[in-house]
């Protein structure tokens, strides 16, 4: 059990992925610091790499309604092993989340099973702020 409504969020859209390939249903819920809670699910094709991630999908939806920054997120896999957050992912989270920002793993029930910065789970990594550090370059 966990009273942490961002973990319920993730818990409860997990229920909703749409995973019949994999049958590895996950979900993803991303708070902003003025509290407002985005989730998203896996969403599987049957064209395997046209699927996308439960992360993607709490993005899309936090950018949606005009989100820009990410305060923290909860990730909520099926397993009891955590469920990080896979390669790409972590840069798009990167996209909208600081280096110190918390991912927390959950299982399906809730327990906390990981917590990480995203720093640890994308070390030195390459933001929106790398861009603006080179001046010239252009020609
Ligand atoms: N998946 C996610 O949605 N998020 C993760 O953090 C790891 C993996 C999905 C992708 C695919 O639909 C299924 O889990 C198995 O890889």
């Amino acid at each position: 059990m966990n009273n942490d409504p961002l973990v319920q969020a993730a818990i409860d859209v997990r229920l909703r992925a749409y995973a019949p390939y994999s049958r590895f249903q996950v979900g993803a819920a991303v708070e902003m610091a003025d509290g407002r809670i985005f989730a998203g699910c896996n969403v599987e094709n049957a064209a395997y790499p046209e699927g996308t991630c439960a992360e993607a999908g709490a993005i899309a939806a936090m950018v949606a309604q005009g989100g820009r920054q990410i305060h923290r997120i909860v990730v909520c896999g099926g397993t009891d092993a955590p469920c990080t957050p896979c390669g790409g992912c972590r840069q798009k989270i990167r996209e909208f989340a600081p280096p110190e920002t918390p991912v927390t793993m959950v299982s399906a029930g809730g327990t906390v099973l990981l917590v990480r910065t995203l720093a640890d789970l994308l070390p030195d990594s390459f933001g929106p702020d790398s861009l603006t550090r080179q001046r010239s370059g252009l020609g």
